[in-house]
């Protein structure tokens, strides 16, 4: 069995679960994703991520009730995307629908930062989420206070946890203001070139767990060559990102990494158990400027809420992390 983490709602959160972001479907691909996460369940994962942006909770939902394990030991994460943050209570309804499995164990806000309708998601955008972008689009508190009350009230049972996703210790502490509900998690991207030290014992603080996606690195594969991973791999005759994977679980961070691979799925559920020497050396790889990255995001302009681009370092972004 895949060990637990304890959510501040009481639930439990398989440490390892699958990242079911496999790129837009396709021909042949919905399938194709419904046989890999049955395979995934039948290996031993026990919770499956996705986001109502990755247009596969249909595929999901279909895997859940195909695997023949009972709902109740399956956990599966779903997100509001940034261009439902208008109207929560109908993209909750649509994640439900789509979904189909009775409840959904965490629904997350995806991004600090939403779009409007027209925009078609992730296009040229408008940004919500910040106080001083208000005038672009509701706030993230505004939404959160939607989910808040779809949690607590409307929709109570079907929702058993709410937490956010890509926020940082400002984003926070900006939600914190307002909120009624502690977020019960946040999802970022982590991995030994972005461990995210700060915001992961600040968390731990306010009883917020983690959860890193991308925990490999996702489009650096450089992290599977990386000379301080290989050289704890060695010792213990694993490979890289079975020492990535185990050191995310042993800081406390559950992981959500992705494979359709059946070796490389058992392979990340078996997770090794590191030395203090071993988890320093690896909490250190990142004060390398060389291996230091972040992979993932998006940047916003402050005055227009268009999207500059998705390097955090080339464009200096400063309103999140
Ligand atoms: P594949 O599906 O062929 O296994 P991340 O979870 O950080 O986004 O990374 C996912 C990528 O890493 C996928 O391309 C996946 O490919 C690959 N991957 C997943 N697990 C492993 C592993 N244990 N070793 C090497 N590559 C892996």
């Amino acid at each position: 069995d895949i060990p637990s983490f304890n959510l501040n709602t009481g639930a439990k959160l398989p440490s390892v679960g699958m990242g079911c972001w496999q790129g837009q479907p396709g021909p042949g691909r919905d399938n194709e994703l419904v046989d890999a996460l049955v395979k995934a369940i039948n290996v031993g994962y026990r919770h499956l991520d996705t986001a109502t942006g990755y247009q596969n909770e249909g595929e999901v939902g279909q895997a859940v009730r195909q695997s023949g394990v009972p709902r109740s030991e399956l956990f599966v994460t779903t997100k509001l995307r940034p261009g439902g943050v208008h109207d929560p209570v109908k993209e909750f309804e649509n994640s439900f629908k789509a979904l189909d499995i009775d409840y959904i164990d965490l629904w997350l806000l995806h991004w600090p930062q939403g779009f409007t309708e027209d925009d078609g998601g992730f296009g040229a955008g408008q940004a919500c989420g910040l106080e001083h972008q208000k005038h672009l689009g509701p706030t993230f508190n505004e939404t959160w206070a939607k989910m808040e009350d779809i949690f607590l009230n409307s929709h109570k049972g079907k929702v058993k946890a709410i937490g956010v996703s890509n926020f940082s210790i400002k984003n926070l502490e900006i939600l914190a203001k307002t909120s009624k509900v502690t977020p019960a998690v946040n999802q970022i991207e982590a991995h030994p070139y972005l461990p995210e030290h700060e915001l992961v014992e600040y968390c731990k603080q306010k009883g917020i767990h983690i959860t890193a996606y991308s925990p490999l690195g996702q489009y650096n594969a450089s992290i599977h060559d990386d000379k301080d991973l290989n050289e704890i791999a060695k010792k213990h005759d694993v490979t890289a990102a079975t020492v990535a994977l185990s050191w995310a679980v042993q800081r406390g961070t559950s992981v959500a990494p992705k494979s359709t691979n059946e070796k490389r799925m058992k392979q990340n559920i078996t997770l090794i158990k590191l030395s203090d020497e071993e988890m320093k050396q690896v909490n250190n790889i990142s004060h390398d400027p060389k291996r230091s990255t972040r992979l993932n995001f998006f940047v916003i302009d402050k005055e227009t809420g268009k999207i500059l681009g998705w390097t955090m370092e080339e464009m200096g972004w400063d309103v999140g992390f």
